[in-house]
């Protein structure tokens, strides 16, 4: 028989997944936050102030990649919520939390750029994969499916912009 609830209030919250362990992976999404909207941030300051002979392909590939990761933001947050914790959402929290470096303050050269983003894709990538056994072991398999998706997404980026970069 299931052991009752210490708690009686009418918020506590009753998933399956212990108050230790939810505490747990809120943490490690809300690095995933972090690094994610960091990365989403570099890349619209790249779409910006990309120059030189690329500038029309990369500015709109910039775009792509920079809308994908602003939905992405969402869901991540919001599953942190579903685990009972805040979200962060502060330019302090996230220079705290991010495993990435801020948006340079000088534009880079379009490749640099390239390079920089390619490392970044690289960056959220082992954040992920970083959190997901700590998910995968208190069987949260909706943030192991976030997770799962949000590796995909950043190593396939991560293949198309260092192809860039070969000759
Ligand atoms: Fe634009």
């Amino acid at each position: 028989m299931a052991k009752k609830s210490a708690s009686s209030s009418p918020a506590a919250i009753h998933i399956g997944i212990s108050d230790k362990d939810r505490a747990a992976i809120a943490g490690g999404l809300s690095r995933l936050l972090a690094d994610t909207y960091t990365l989403y941030l570099t890349t619209h300051n790249f779409h910006w102030n990309v120059t030189g002979p690329m500038f029309n392909s990369l500015h709109a590939m910039f775009m792509t990649q920079y809308t994908e990761l602003w939905n992405a933001v969402d869901p991540i947050a919001e599953r942190i919520r579903a685990l009972g914790h805040a979200a962060p959402g502060s330019y302090a929290q996230f220079e705290k939390l991010s495993s990435l470096k801020d948006v340079p303050a000088t534009p880079p050269k379009a490749m640099e750029m390239v390079a920089l983003l390619a490392q970044g894709h690289e960056a959220v990538a082992r954040t992920a994969r970083e959190v997901f056994p700590v998910a995968d072991d208190a069987d949260d398999q909706p943030t192991a499916d976030l997770l799962t998706q949000r590796m995909d997404i950043h190593e396939k980026t991560a293949w198309m912009l260092r192809a860039l970069l070969e000759d």
